[in-house]
């Protein structure tokens, strides 16, 4: 099936608000460390420009759950496809993901994490899509709401394509 890709919004625009997150970030945990957890592979890339943006002291962890295959609708079931490296106890943990759908994926990693006794933990996405959530999850810090379209771009996928594009993209199907 062809496709093309529409701008919905601009790298100018998404650079801009993952500064202005990365001052709120900062302000918010003034004299603490943060320590994000990248839900792979989607959040990689705006967990890395956001990182660059937050002025406390970071450190970073990755983990991989899935709840898609290659189509552009949940299957409903999540997993753990790549567990965190280091323990969490102690640390204050902000989850980052490139985008809140249904809202399975981030409630399920949230009720995995807390079980490992963080100091705190919130949750940081770049995209919500509020009109699909089906699991009522607190959302921390959101980039964006945006319409029940399906996305691409800045680490979001369309069958392993397009994640490198430097903006959102909406995915139109010929
Ligand atoms: P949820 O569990 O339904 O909230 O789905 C979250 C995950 O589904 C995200 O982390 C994405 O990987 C994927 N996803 C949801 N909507 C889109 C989209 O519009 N484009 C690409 N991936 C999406
Ligand atoms: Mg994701």
């Amino acid at each position: 099936m062809a496709e093309t890709i529409k701008v919905l919004l601009s790298e100018e625009e998404v650079d801009a608000k993952i500064k202005q997150i990365g001052e709120q970030i900062s302000k918010d945990y003034e004299g603490r460390q943060v320590h994000l957890i990248c839900a792979l592979k989607g959040g990689s890339f705006f967990m890395c420009e956001l990182a660059k943006r937050i002025t406390v002291p970071v450190s970073l962890d990755f983990m991989s759950v899935s709840s898609y295959g290659s189509q552009t609708k949940s299957s409903g079931v999540v997993r753990i496809v790549k567990d965190l490296d280091e323990p969490i106890m102690g640390k204050d943990v902000i989850v980052i993901e490139d985008i809140v759908d249904s809202g399975r994926t981030l409630s399920y990693m949230l009720d995995l994490l807390k079980e490992r006794k963080p100091a705190s933990i919130k949750l940081c996405t770049l995209l919500d899509k509020p009109d699909r959530r089906v699991v009522d999850v607190h959302v921390d810090y959101t980039g964006f709401q945006i319409p029940d379209e399906f996305v691409v771009g800045y680490g979001l996928d369309y069958a392993q394509k397009y994640r490198n594009l430097p903006y959102i993209g909406i995915v139109e199907f010929e």
